[in-house]
């Protein structure tokens, strides 16, 4: 059980060591991509690196609602995605750990309003997820908060000095973006930000878990993506297991009739060689060496199938014994000491840009 004061919580953040952070929305269920492309890393390194960093897992809930949503599910949804954190390893007694919802540090929306006064309309206009959004959809379907979320994940970065922040692939522009951000204020300002580490350094730091893209299981040239409407390409976590394996039976491959990893040829084929390594734990060539050569989708497809299977009932069952009362009473004391940093680093801004004396 979880025993700590608020007064112990703001000492272990302010021992300042450098701060590892990421976000999963809580939109629907989290699936594989999410956990294999941001969760996993962020748990691995908080289980093995906890005492050379500060790791930050929060739920951007503000972020929810970019795209709209049924909010009546809102709040059940972000508890799954706390209790799913807890289920997948979080140490949740370790005080380098920090646990917290960002609606409930309201410095993240004001640290956004600043950093959107200081975003050129065009640069967000190139961002590749607005523009395919607007391209599909028509800009009268989209809207602001879908057009001016990167200001806001910037501001969820910069308020703790992040220097790493494990993500999937699909987030890298915003990664990119957050990087632009700090340095643009930083010049005009002087050294308000800590500047994350660029793409390439955060891939070198955590290894094979990142840049991850997994695809979705029918259409495999896209990514696997919680707004997919049919949900038959995507693994849940809260998947009946025995569905979750049907889908992995039936996800499109291909008629070469040769497991091989191409991922622009045989798009397919290569995305389940990707989630059988992940699923094992293993490097992604031992997987596709063991598979070099041989030419049976559906065994190949089976004991893919078997492995997904076998982890979502190991998942579920780890969910299932999850202690809401102890994740209630770390959020308490976090929640508490994440707004003291962010205060503190707003403020820093504010002085900047001249809302508050020097
Ligand atoms: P979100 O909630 O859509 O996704 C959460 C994380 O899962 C990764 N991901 C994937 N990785 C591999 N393969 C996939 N198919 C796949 N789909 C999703 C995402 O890259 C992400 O890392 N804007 C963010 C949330 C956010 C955030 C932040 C993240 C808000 N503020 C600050 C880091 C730091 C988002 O919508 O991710």
């Amino acid at each position: 059980m979880i025993q700590l004061t608020t007064d112990e919580r703001i000492q272990n953040v302010t021992q300042s060591k450098p701060v590892i952070l990421t976000g999963l929305r809580a939109n629907n269920d989290l699936h594989i991509g999410n956990y294999f492309g941001a969760l996993l890393p962020l748990i691995d390194l908080a289980k093995t690196r906890s005492e050379e960093f500060q790791i930050n897992l929060f739920v951007p809930d503000l972020h929810s609602f970019t795209t709209p949503i049924d909010h009546s599910a809102l709040q059940a949804d972000i508890w799954n995605n706390l209790r799913i954190f807890a289920a997948a390893g979080l140490p949740l007694d370790n005080p380098d750990i920090f646990l917290y919802r960002q609606s409930y540090v309201s410095a993240h929306s004001e640290l956004a309003w600043i950093f959107d006064c200081f975003t050129g309309f065009g640069e967000l206009s190139r961002m590749t997820e607005f523009k395919d959004k607007s391209a599909r959809l028509g800009v009268d379907h989209i809207g602001v908060g879908q057009f001016n979320y990167p200001p806001l994940m910037a501001a969820d970065i910069l308020l703790y000095n992040a220097v790493y922040v494990p993500v999937g692939d699909d987030q890298t522009q915003h990664i990119e973006f957050t990087r632009n951000t700090a340095e643009r204020m930083n010049n005009q300002f002087g050294d308000l930000f800590v500047i994350p580490k660029s793409v390439k350094e955060q891939h070198e730091f955590f290894g094979k878990d990142q840049g991850l893209r997994i695809k979705d299981l029918v259409d495999p040239t896209k990514k696997m993506s919680k707004s997919d409407e049919s949900g038959r390409g995507i693994i849940f976590l809260g998947d009946d297991p025995d569905d979750a394996a049907k889908k992995i039976m039936s996800a499109t491959t291909d008629s070469f009739g040769n497991i091989h990893f191409d991922f622009e040829k045989q798009p397919g084929v290569s995305n389940l060689l990707q989630i059988q390594a992940l699923l094992l734990n293993q490097p992604l060539d031992e997987t596709v060496r063991h598979w070099e050569g041989k030419s049976n989708y559906g065994d190949f497809k089976r004991e893919v199938a078997e492995l997904v299977k076998d982890f979502l009932i190991n998942f579920q069952e780890r969910l299932k014994h999850v202690d809401d009362s102890q994740l209630t009473a770390k959020l308490a004391a976090d929640e508490i000491a994440m707004n003291e940093v962010a205060n503190a680093t707003l403020y820093k801004v504010q002085q900047a840009v001249g809302l508050r004396p020097q």
